[in-house]
């Protein structure tokens, strides 16, 4: 079966102490998850360790992701966190999102450069992408497309709109997977899911809510 992704990006967001209380508040409020549905949870590199713990402890199928990556490996580059630091607490990796393009102005070089080390290091990369034209690095396996006018904006694109955006990247890269994301959220998660070509979303704003993402879990 071809797993369905739903991604949370908090972005720069929660405490540690916050972030306990959603996994505690998700917890209580979710059903079984079918088997497809691989729920990835991206917060901050500070929550990562103390979230490995209690998604065993709580016994979720869920994953981690982190929401960056070094270009370069271990070694003289203060304040970067490389590939295998991440590895040991995750197993995806975001790279390529339009806020980092923007207020960290990274480069397709660089962006290229870090799916690299996220492959040398076994993590998987969410590439996203707001133009369908983009040529994707190699090895890319996920690919996020967020149309910018989507993004925190409460206006998601069409299902039928992303459906043919997916169709065209895949013949394009020969790629498996499209995910969408774009102001998703529980009352359209399932009108993006539904649809043959689209296999997943990636949630920024709604997922910081522990109830409204247990909801976008159970209607995906
Ligand atoms: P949003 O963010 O769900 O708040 O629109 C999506 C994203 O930026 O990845």
């Amino acid at each position: 079966m071809k797993p369905l992704f739903l991604v949370a990006n908090w972005k720069s967001n929660k405490t540690i102490a916050e972030a306990k209380d959603w996994l505690k508040t998700l917890k209580k409020s979710l059903g079984n998850i079918s088997q497809e549905k691989q729920v990835v949870i991206c917060p901050s590199y500070t929550i990562l360790s103390d979230f490995k713990q209690l998604i065993f402890e709580y016994g979720l199928p869920f994953k981690l992701g982190a929401q960056d990556i070094s270009p370069f490996s271990q070694g003289e580059y203060t304040g970067a966190t490389n590939g295998q630091q991440i590895k040991e607490l995750a197993d995806f990796v975001i790279v390529g999102h339009s806020e980092r393009r923007k207020h960290f102005g990274e480069s397709l070089q660089i962006l290229s450069e870090k799916t690299l080390r996220a492959k040398e290091n076994g993590l998987e990369t969410f590439y996203c992408t707001s133009e369908k034209e983009e040529t994707i690095p190699q090895d890319i396996s996920l690919v996020v497309y967020e149309p910018l006018f989507a993004i925190g904006s409460g206006n998601p694109d069409t299902p039928e709109s992303v459906k043919q955006i997916a169709q065209f990247i895949k013949d394009k890269s020969q790629l498996k997977s499209v995910l969408y994301g774009g102001s998703v959220n529980s009352q359209n998660v399932n009108s993006f899911t539904s649809m043959s070509n689209i296999d997943g979303v990636l949630v920024g704003k709604a997922s910081l809510d522990p109830l409204e993402f247990a909801k976008i879990i159970e209607l995906a």
